[in-house]
This record gives C-alpha cells, structure tokens and sequence, in this order.
C-alpha cells in the first residue's frame, strides 16, 4: 500500500510493510545445488513448509528446457505416466509414504549427465513452486600412465577431468596406504570445469600395486584405478 502525504510542496511515500498471512503454506526446497554421480540414484529434496498432507493435490516435477517438460506428474492419488517426458521413463518417484507429510522429493535413479538442469516441484492448484538445480559430476575419469624413471623409483602420473565438485586425488599402495605425492595441480577451466592431476614416485620395494584414488570433495564419492607396476619397469 502506498500513503502519500502531501505537505506544503513536499511529497513522501513511506513504505508500509504488511504481515504477510501466516496460513500460507510454501514448497520449499534446497538451497544448495544437488551433487550426483553419473548412474548414481539422487533425491532431489522439496518439501511444504508447514507440514501438510498433499496426497490428494497434483504434484508435478518439471524441467522448463525439455519437452514434454514433466519429469513426474502425481495426479488423484497416482503416479500419471503418460505425460512424463520419455528419458526419465521409470527412473522417477516420489516416496509416496512422505506425501502425508507434505514431504514430495523426488526420487532419480541411474542419473545421466543430461538429467542436469533446473527442476520445478509445484503445486499447480496452489500456486506454490519451487526449483532445485541438479549438478551431474562427470564419472570420474582416471588416467593412470608411468612418465619414467627417477633415481630407480617409478614416476607415475594420474590425472582426472572431473566436473564439479572440486575433486581430490589421493595416492594408495596395494595395502590401502597413503604414499605422499607431489602437489597436486587443479586447473579449473571456463564452466567450472575441474581437472586434478598429480605425479608420485614410487620406490620399485614397494607393494607393485598403486592405486590412484579420485574423489568428490562435497559428496563422499570416489572412483579409483590401479596400477601394476612391473618389477622391471619400462616406458
Ligand atoms: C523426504 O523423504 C526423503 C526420503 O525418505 C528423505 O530423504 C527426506 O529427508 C525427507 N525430507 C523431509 C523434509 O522430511
């Protein structure tokens, strides 16, 4: 609402703040992006603040950039298939337990790395929406490779193109052990695109097993590779 007061030429339009009606429900979700892993299953969180049952309401998850745009779409106390945009044909679902406590997260299974974007969770009869973007890490690709030789021990270098989160490269001998290794070197290109890389020498006693682990610092994910490292180690 806008006052204006007028008083001998001058003019000034204090601002009212009105209670906003408690009653209100909101679909809350995330604040954060979702992290996940190529073929990693993934809940992508949406609530309504305050708890209430929304079994009996539409529900629709949507991604504005495809076509048809619904990922999954609960309607009179089902799931409705026909509608639901083809690639996420049997990956989607809600926990039809939680719709009692206004809890409508979305299930994904076997993420791919087109399932990133922007999703919408709404109530369309209420108006109320929400959105939760979905971050798919690439699967992190490890390459391992021998570089040669110094002073007898093996240089070994790994090297990961991960995407996002920032991921962290650890050194493992056969028994499961920490080798240190040099600094490792991030490089983050345009898009935020990560890529780590690092260098270990490896003393020819040691175990002939070396596995260089990669994993995603926000979410306790890693992939890793191994090495056999020959007794006579040649380039
Ligand atoms: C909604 O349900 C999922 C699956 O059980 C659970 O992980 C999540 O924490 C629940 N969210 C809320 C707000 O209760």
């Amino acid at each position: 609402r806008l006052t204006v007061l007028s008083t001998s030429g001058w003019c000034f339009a204090p601002l009212v703040f009105l209670p906003i009606p408690f009653s209100e429900s909101q679909v809350v979700g995330p604040h954060q992006p979702v992290v996940a892993l190529v073929d990693d299953d993934v809940i992508l969180p949406c609530h309504v603040e305050p708890a209430e049952d929304v079994t009996a309401e539409i529900l629709e998850w949507t991604r504005s950039d495809l076509n048809p745009r619904f990922v999954h779409v609960w309607r009179s106390g089902q799931d409705l298939v026909n509608t639901r945009n083809p690639s996420y044909r049997g990956r989607a679902s809600l926990f039809i337990n939680e719709l009692k406590r206004g809890n409508i997260s979305l299930k994904l299974s076997k993420v791919k790395l087109s399932d990133e974007g922007t999703y919408e969770c709404s109530i369309p009869l209420m108006e109320k929406k929400s959105f939760v973007k979905l971050v798919v890490g690439k699967s992190l690709l490890i390459s391992l490779s021998g570089t040669g030789e110094n002073r007898g021990g093996v240089v070994l270098q790994c090297e990961s193109a991960g995407r996002y989160p920032e991921p962290e490269l650890l050194w493992l001998d056969g028994d499961g052990n920490l080798l240190s290794a040099g600094p490792t070197e991030t490089l983050r290109g345009p898009d935020d695109l990560y890529t780590v890389s690092s260098r270990v020498t490896v003393e020819k006693r040691h175990s002939n097993n070396i596995n260089c682990r990669v994993q995603l610092k926000q979410i306790s994910k890693s992939r890793e590779t191994h090495k056999h490292v020959p007794g006579k180690y040649r380039l």
